[in-house]
């Protein structure tokens, strides 16, 4: 799906009603969390409370890396060298499953849940995977 200044405006406010909910992210990563055994492992040392701001956050910003925002796309290269192989090792399979995750949690969050919302949702995450992706050899 295209990428459109309607879709962005579609997945903020849905984004927006998700963060409403101080559950959302914490829901997200127990779902994920149990989803693999790997998915376990990887965040065997992680604090929490600090992932899930993090996340918070580059919601945001892959969001405007779609619209080529500068401060946006080098975040958005940070976060991907630290998924690629040289340091937390992230392989393909896990973000598939990371977008699945993340799709069903808005589902049971956003009141206002549709077709539309999850296209927007998919669309917008789905650049943001595809770039950490080409990054993970390099
Ligand atoms: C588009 C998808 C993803 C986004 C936007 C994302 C975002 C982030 C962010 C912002 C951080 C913090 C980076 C930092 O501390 O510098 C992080 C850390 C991390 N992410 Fe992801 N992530 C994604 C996919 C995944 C997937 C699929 C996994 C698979 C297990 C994963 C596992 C981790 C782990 C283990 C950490 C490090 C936690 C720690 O510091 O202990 N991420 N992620």
């Amino acid at each position: 799906m295209q990428i459109t200044d309607t879709s962005r405006e579609i997945f903020r406010s849905s984004l927006e009603r998700c963060q409403q909910d101080s559950k959302f992210i914490g829901l997200f990563y127990h779902k994920f969390v149990i989803s693999n055994p790997l998915v376990r492992e990887k965040f065997k040392h992680t604090n929490m409370d600090n992932q899930k701001m993090m996340l918070h956050a580059s919601m945001n910003l892959i969001m405007l890396a779609t619209q080529q925002n500068e401060t946006a796309s080098i975040y958005l290269d940070q976060i991907a060298k630290r998924h690629s192989k040289l340091d937390l090792d992230i392989p393909k399979e896990l973000y598939q499953l990371w977008l699945t995750t993340l799709l069903e949690t808005v589902k049971e969050t956003d009141p206002d849940y549709n077709e539309e919302v999850k296209q927007a949702w998919q669309a917008i995450m789905q650049f943001g995977i595809d770039y950490m992706q080409t990054r993970y050899a390099n």
